[in-house]
């Protein structure tokens, strides 16, 4: 079993891209700006606005956060996110995710102008993959795209079951597998007979949010599966596959922590320099 080493891949891309970043300074005589906006405490939000700020300041980028407290009125985000579209030293926006209740999410993500939406949440860029033009591809998929890959480089005809919708990942990496020829089935919580769709399947996807979800008896033998869970547990934190069972049959499994997590903040960085690259053309 080939155990998915996401630590390491993400460090070889934050190094390809600290180079890349170089390179832009010398040439523009500026470098690549990201802007993440966090509201509210919420601890593990701020534990990743933490890492993804210190990552992009490794590779050279200019970093910020700015910090509302959770009772912010809607307008004074609308409004920075405006104010930030214009800024031409900010070439990627950020918004943590979740919200407050009171902060409508999808005018937030709406508000983001399109060519700085590095987490391709915005509608543009929804359209722009589904239509397999140019444009912002949510980090997570990207992340978890670039591992499946790496296993192996041609996808054409292969069977791949993504478990979960949410346009953040399910419905993301679907559209990126569909490019790579991939045959590719959507499940979710209304699924019949997940188990049978799962067992058919060359690469799977697991991003629901259910512990241990994915079984051993699941998964067909050489299957690549990509496990983007992050389930707090009494023994800590565990993916939606069982690690144990399922590594004895597939043929490569990312672990949870240390798989597709350091890759997501890895994209977000990509996304941020691609962002800086289009606005330059
Ligand atoms: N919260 C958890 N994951 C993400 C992500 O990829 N983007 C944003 N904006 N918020 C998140």
């Amino acid at each position: 079993m080939i155990l998915i080493d996401g630590k390491k891949e993400a460090e070889e891309l934050r190094k390809k891209l600290k180079d890349e970043v170089s390179a832009l300074k010398l040439k523009y005589k500026k470098v690549p700006g990201l802007t993440v906006i966090l509201i509210g405490e919420m601890t593990p939000s701020q534990i990743y606005v933490r890492n993804k700020e210190k990552s992009a300041n490794e590779i050279g980028l200019k970093s910020e956060v700015i910090k509302y407290p959770e009772s912010v009125e809607e307008k004074i985000v609308l409004d920075k996110i405006k104010e930030l579209n214009n800024d031409d030293t900010v070439s990627g926006i950020l918004v943590q995710l979740p919200l407050p209740k009171h902060i409508d999410k999808q005018k937030v993500i709406e508000t983001i102008s399109p060519n700085k939406d590095v987490d391709g949440l915005h509608p543009i860029n929804v359209g722009n993959l589904s239509s397999g033009y140019q444009g912002s591809i949510p980090c997570t998929p990207l992340g978890c795209y670039l591992l499946i890959k790496k296993i192996e480089s041609n996808l054409t005809g292969k069977k791949a079951v993504m478990i979960g919708r949410s346009n953040l990942n399910g419905k993301a990496m679907a559209q990126l597998l569909l490019q790579e020829d991939c045959t590719v089935t959507i499940t979710h919580s209304k699924t019949k007979n997940l188990k049978e769709e799962c067992l058919v399947a060359d690469i799977i996807v697991a991003a629901v949010g259910i512990k241990e979800l994915v079984r051993g008896d699941w998964v067909k033998k050489d299957a690549i599966v990509i496990d983007v869970g992050i389930n707090k547990t009494e023994k800590g934190i565990v993916g939606d596959v069982a690690f144990n069972e399922v590594s004895k049959v597939a043929k490569a499994l990312t672990p949870v922590p240390g798989g597709v997590g350091p890759m997501t903040i890895a994209c977000l960085l990509k996304n941020t320099i691609e962002c800086f690259k289009r606005f330059q053309n």
